[in-house]
């Protein structure tokens, strides 16, 4: 057990289902470009590693199972680390040809404004009946290719220079015939370039004050995920950066064949809702989501038009170092800064395993490292709630006598809703020191 008291008061919050909050307005403009999908939003965020790992073929020791990464309950049960972990569950219920599920998840995660240990994801899929498609006397190729012709044209730039798949970088599955990947493949893109382009549309005109603001740009780039091949990221060109979207990408064989219906072939997709509704609104924090102030939730509504957010206040950040020595025998590589610390899945890490072969479950959550920057983020958490903005390593040092590791880490305080005293942040920080040396084994400098 890793997950904290104060995580687990987030589960009751469901701020998706919260009526005029945004996170639940962006959930339903997604939403309303997936006619015919079914909506689940409503599943329970307590699963088996089976349902969050196993069954999407991720490694026995992929880093996303480290309890440094993922809250764990017991050895085999988790706070859900996103919402594929509900997608074999799905296809074996079988309800619908296409489904959307929006939930909470839960990852230990650096401290900044666009990173929170509890955020929402939605995940998405579209499946076709092999069986039905030979019924009808057609390909089914055909089949989808019939109902690509259904989804509203565009006329946005899309670059998308990569063949659909490619032997070594986005492979085929033996299960699936280079047709029937094209017309998944293009049902695919076509249906999530129609809710990007909606969204960011929208983004644009409640940010835009100049009617002749530059054209939106998107574009397709290759990924890799443990659960479907080939797979894609979708990037949107936003103020000046390509921003990346979402993951998509053909479903591992092995999970609808597991689900009991081998039948199926098909795709799926998941996106971060904070991401882009902090884009839709020009939310600048992510810890205002779990706002109750009324100047932060009175200003979102179901029923009027996107229009931008407004800063009711920026109240005045006040930054403290902590500096201490790692516990005599952490090596050099024990500390690492943002990027040379393990990274969470966004599943992105590739794997010599090929992605169609499902890894029999119940492998043990691998040994985690004794000092992990993640552990220093869930205590700067627990002591200061809401209340502190960021968390950075600015220096590293190594005695060159002892090989002795002394980090610094920056801790900015600020509320969003009030000015913090003198006193607050010197108590607040006290108690972080402390915690760290009981917590940690660390020692102070
Ligand atoms: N589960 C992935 C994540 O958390 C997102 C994702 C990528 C979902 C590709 C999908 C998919 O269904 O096909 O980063």
């Amino acid at each position: 057990m890793n997950t904290p008291s104060t995580i687990l008061d987030a589960i009751p919050r469901r701020l998706h289902l919260q009526p005029d909050h945004p996170l639940l307005i962006t959930r339903k403009l997604i939403e309303s470009r997936f006619p015919g999908y079914k909506a689940h939003n409503d599943l329970f965020p307590i699963v088996t590693t089976v349902q969050n790992f196993d069954s999407l073929g991720f490694p026995p020791d992929h880093v996303g199972r480290n309890r440094t990464d993922t809250y764990y309950l017991n050895k085999s049960t988790v706070l859900r680390t996103h919402t594929s972990a509900h997608q074999a569950d799905t296809f074996r219920k079988n309800e619908s040809e296409g489904y959307l599920i929006s939930a909470d998840v839960y990852r230990r995660d650096a401290i900044d404004r666009s990173h929170y240990p509890v955020f929402h994801q939605m995940e998405g899929a579209r499946t076709w009946d092999r069986s039905q498609a030979e019924k009808e006397g057609k390909s089914l190729a055909q089949v989808i290719w019939e109902d690509v012709d259904k989804i509203p044209k565009h006329n946005v730039e899309v670059e998308d220079p990569n063949p659909t798949n490619h032997p070594e970088r986005n492979p085929l599955q033996s299960t699936h015939s280079a047709e029937e990947v094209e017309a998944i493949a293009a049902h695919l893109k076509r249906s999530l370039e129609d809710m990007v382009i909606t969204i960011f549309n929208a983004a644009k005109s409640a940010t835009d004050s100049t009617a002749d603001a530059e054209p939106l740009k998107i574009r397709w780039v290759e990924a890799y995920f443990p659960f479907t091949s080939p797979s894609w990221e979708l990037e949107v060109f936003w103020q000046g950066d390509w921003l990346e979207v979402l993951g998509s990408g053909v479903v591992s064989q092995p999970i609808l064949n597991n689900a009991s219906v081998p039948n199926r072939v098909g795709w799926a997709f998941g996106l971060g809702l904070e991401r882009i509704a902090m884009l839709l609104y020009s939310i600048p924090d992510i810890r205002l989501f779990w706002s109750k102030d009324k100047r932060f939730l009175s200003q979102f509504s179901e029923t009027a038009p996107i229009k931008r957010f407004v800063a009711f206040s920026k109240y005045p950040a006040c930054f403290k170092d902590v500096s201490f020595w790692l516990s005599k025998n952490e090596g050099a590589s024990a500390a690492g800064g943002k990027g040379a610390a393990p990274i969470h899945p966004p599943a992105t890490t590739p794997s010599d395993s090929a992605p169609s072969t499902i890894v029999p479950p119940a492998a043990p959550a691998p040994t985690t490292p004794s000092f992990h920057e993640n552990d220093v983020m869930e205590i700067a958490r627990e002591v200061c709630g809401d209340l502190v903005e960021d968390v950075r390593l600015v220096d590293e040092f190594q005695h060159p006598k002892t090989g002795r590791k002394s980090v610094c880490y920056r801790v900015n305080y600020r509320s969003l809703e009030r000015t913090l005293t003198n006193e607050e942040t010197n108590e607040l920080h006290e108690r972080l020191r402390t915690l760290l040396v009981e917590r940690l084994g660390v020692e102070l400098r």
